[in-house]
């Protein structure tokens, strides 16, 4: 009976994760999939705490019963808090953050279940390959998150770190076979297993920087699933087992839409050290040429008597929280018969999806968005196109300068229209650290200033006319 109900709580769980997975592959439906699979998760813990110690014939004593929720109450407080303080555009730090709870989580399972099961070399094995990629998950998040809140700022290449790390991944691989192997007793070993695994998660992470950190903490979020699934192998726990396949499938196919959408190979990301040997790195080449500026009525103009305009929403455009003006100024606009679009880079912004969620916030028409892909061949007859806050996914030096470290990454080409207005506070460069020669083409217009503001005048300029 017991083991019946633990069953179909399980299940539910997983149907849950899956429909809520689904579900989150849409701005429409997003909310609705994360609250399913907080239910999901809810009934798994639930299942685990009330019904596992009845099937599996554990005495589980009141006072760690009290402990347990005592550590939910924690965790859940500390969760909800930072989760609802966190500003959007600090979301991948956070996303960092929670992955690298998770991979502790295997580790220390790892670490605990060590002792319970020596001789059996096949649970030996889902421990110590749980323990592994955890703690490596562990370590790496940990660095990325340091290295996205900007404690640490820049990538440290340590001489040939690419054979050091690669020697070391090799050194954990050998030691932990023979830990599974050998049917070692002494938990020393294990803990060596735990402290190397530490070593190489921060040493992989370390020498990346620039903009290969999303790719990176997608594929720790993949790390993250497996080690989870090898504790759902270890406890027989299919809500376990789903959940770490259902995370470790979705971060390995973010992974290779990232990397797909800048153009690097994985091991370029892994081994490459973004930016490494460019002369264009950090710095910034001088592009030599004039810039010309324009002020919000130029700009109401332009767009007053466009017919088609494009507006390329960027990181800016989130710092600035311009999302609900850059609404009001389409909504104008189309109202005046202008066919206005958004064009929507893979990676613009700061997470996967950043733009097509603070747009969602402000209401914009789904419709509106349009994919780089199919958006790309509608610049040559677009007569105004607006850049917001936007500057490496517009770059370029992406197609034009094999020196450059965004060479080959796709682009919105949006040199190709008719007029470029580009709004930004500054000539400073976007994340990878580059000039833009965007700036300097004759057709293209800089309308200096913060979003949001520089959005109302324009808005207000439109207003009367
Ligand atoms: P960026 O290239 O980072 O450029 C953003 C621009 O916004 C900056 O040049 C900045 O110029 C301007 N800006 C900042 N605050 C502003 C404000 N208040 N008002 C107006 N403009 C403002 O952004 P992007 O084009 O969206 O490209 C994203 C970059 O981040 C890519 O390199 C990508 O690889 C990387 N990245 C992406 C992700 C994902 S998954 N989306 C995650 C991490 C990194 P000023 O300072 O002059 O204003």
């Amino acid at each position: 009976m017991e083991t019946t109900l633990l069953d179909i709580l399980y299940l539910l769980a997983s149907v849950g994760f899956i429909v809520g997975l689904k579900m989150l592959g849409s701005p429409k439906t997003a909310r609705k999939g994360n609250f399913y699979s907080a239910i999901g998760m809810s009934l798994a813990i639930i299942g685990t705490i009330f019904i596992y110690p009845k099937v599996a014939g554990l005495h589980i004593k009141s006072f760690v019963y009290i402990l347990i929720f005592v550590a939910i109450l924690i965790g859940t407080l500390i969760g909800w808090g930072i989760a609802k303080k966190v500003e959007m555009t600090k979301m991948p730090e956070l996303v960092s953050f929670f992955n690298g709870m998770g991979g502790a989580t295997a580790a220390l399972i790892g670490l605990m279940e060590f002792q319970h099961n020596i001789g059996h070399s096949s649970k030996m094995s889902m421990i110590v390959s749980g323990l592994v990629i955890g703690s490596i998950s562990f370590s790496g998040s940990m660095i990325a998150w340091g290295k996205l809140s900007g404690k640490l700022r820049k990538p440290i290449r340590l001489p040939h770190y690419n054979v050091l790390n690669s020697l070391l991944a090799l050194l954990i691989v050998i030691f932990g076979i023979y830990i599974i192997a050998a049917q070692v007793n002494n938990p020393i070993y294990i803990y060596i297993l735990f402290f190397l695994a530490l070593l190489y998660g921060i040493l992989f992470v370390i020498p990346i920087g620039g903009a290969d950190m999303p790719v990176v903490i997608s594929l720790l979020n993949s790390f993250t699933g497996l080690a989870a699934a090898f504790g759902g192998f270890l406890y027989d726990n299919m809500a376990m087992l789903t959940g770490g396949i259902l995370v470790g499938s979705a971060g390995t196919i973010l992974t290779v839409a990232m990397t797909k959408a800048m153009n690097r190979s994985l091991t370029a990301v892994v081994f490459g050290a973004f930016g490494a040997g460019s002369k264009h790195a950090d710095t910034g080449a001088k592009i030599k040429g004039n810039i010309k500026e324009a002020g919000p009525s130029d700009v109401a103009i332009l767009l007053n008597y466009a017919n088609k305009v494009i507006i390329v929403p960027g990181y800016g455009l989130a710092v600035a929280q311009a999302q609900h003006v850059l609404h009001e100024l389409e909504e104008l606009l189309t109202k005046k018969g202008v066919d206005v679009k958004y064009a929507i880079h893979p990676v613009a912004g700061r997470m996967p999806g950043h733009m097509n969620v603070l747009l969602a916030e402000a209401n914009v028409d789904y419709d509106k968005l349009v994919d780089m892909d199919d958006i790309n061949n509608e610049f040559p007859n677009t007569d105004v196109v607006l850049v917001v806050g936007a500057n490496d996914v517009v770059n370029p030096a992406a197609h034009n300068d094999p020196g450059s470290p965004i060479y080959g990454m796709p682009i919105l080409d949006v040199e190709n229209a008719k007029n470029i207005i580009v709004n930004k506070r500054s000539m400073k460069p976007g994340y990878a650290g580059i000039e833009n020669e965007l700036f300097y083409n004759p057709k293209t217009s800089m309308l200096f200033g913060d979003a949001k503001s520089a959005l109302t005048k324009v808005v207000q300029e439109l207003k009367n006319m």
